[in-house]
């Protein structure tokens, strides 16, 4: 049997197990995907433990995906550039990272259509997953990039070493009318009870694509008010579903049915 685990913590929510397993079963494949929890603390015992089980491959979640960089003998490019891995793969003896955040986020934002050098796009929010998406876009788009942050200085960080701009959100929400597409990153809409979006949207063009990367719950402040003004929406279910396609495809080599990851996902949160 082949073993495969997402580690995280927390990691008990993590939809991750119903998603892969769903299509180890349809592809009849003998394997098995589990959650493992991890403390920070015994972080670097645990992992030794974790890679020395016989696991064929892993996805991480927060907070590790930096921390795992030392155990791994390769990086593929975009984990390198962001510094950060969502997805290792043993072969051969060795340890290889990947980061397919960035590309499963594009890959979602090209169901709704292909991004082109017209493209103006803002992301709010500059933490990991920011990073993530934007050296997809940067590495697959010829889009022009605009990121926006609540700490200017990361924004700035994040753009200096090519031609994109770095923004405050309080003068992205003025410039608003300019973008074609707006990415939502920052975390502000997990916590239901503050129910807000990181900026206003009252100066969005109609048919606008805003897209955000939070999932659960499935509209979010930002995204009401998005819709509210005649914006096109997309929540982060597409994301989840394609970073976690990609991982399995690192891992088989096989082209995963993504509408069936996908369904077991809506399973899981209860079909919303
Ligand atoms: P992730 O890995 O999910 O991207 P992260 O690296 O902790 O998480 O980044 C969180 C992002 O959400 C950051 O851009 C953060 O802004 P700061 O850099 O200023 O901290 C942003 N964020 C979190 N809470 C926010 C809030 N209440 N308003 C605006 N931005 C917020």
């Amino acid at each position: 049997m082949e073993k495969y685990v997402v580690i995280g913590n927390p990691i008990r929510h993590s939809l991750s197990p119903a998603m892969q397993n769903r299509i180890f079963q349809e592809l009849g494949m003998n394997a098995e995907y589990n959650s493992v929890l991890i403390e920070e603390d015994t972080f670097e015992t645990e992992i030794k433990k974790l890679m020395d089980s016989g696991v064929r491959g892993f996805n991480i979640t927060t907070p590790f995906k930096e921390r795992i960089l030392p155990f791994l003998d390769e990086l593929e490019d975009l984990a390198a550039a962001s510094g950060a891995v969502n997805t290792v793969l043993k072969k051969e003896n060795k340890w290889y990272g990947f980061n397919t955040d960035g590309k499963g986020y594009l890959e979602g934002l090209e169901e709704i259509r292909s991004i082109t050098k017209e493209d103006s796009i803002l992301i709010t929010g500059a933490g990991g997953a920011s990073k993530a998406i934007y050296l997809a876009l940067t590495t697959h788009t010829d889009a022009k990039i605009t990121v926006a942050n609540r700490t200017a200085e990361k924004a700035i960080e994040m753009t200096k070493d090519n031609n994109h701009q770095a923004l405050t959100l309080e003068e992205a929400e003025k410039q608003l009318a300019d973008f074609t597409i707006i990415i939502q990153t920052t975390s502000i809409g997990l916590e239901a009870s503050k129910n807000k979006s990181p900026i206003s949207l009252a100066n969005v063009k109609r048919g606008t694509i805003c897209s955000d990367i939070i999932y659960n719950p499935a509209e979010t402040a930002f995204l009401k008010e998005a819709k509210k003004n005649g914006a096109i929406t997309q929540n982060g279910l597409p994301m989840f579903v394609n970073q976690g396609a990609l991982a399995f495809e690192i891992w088989t080599g096989i082209k995963p049915e993504r509408s069936l990851m996908k369904e077991a996902v809506l399973e899981q949160l209860g079909g919303n």
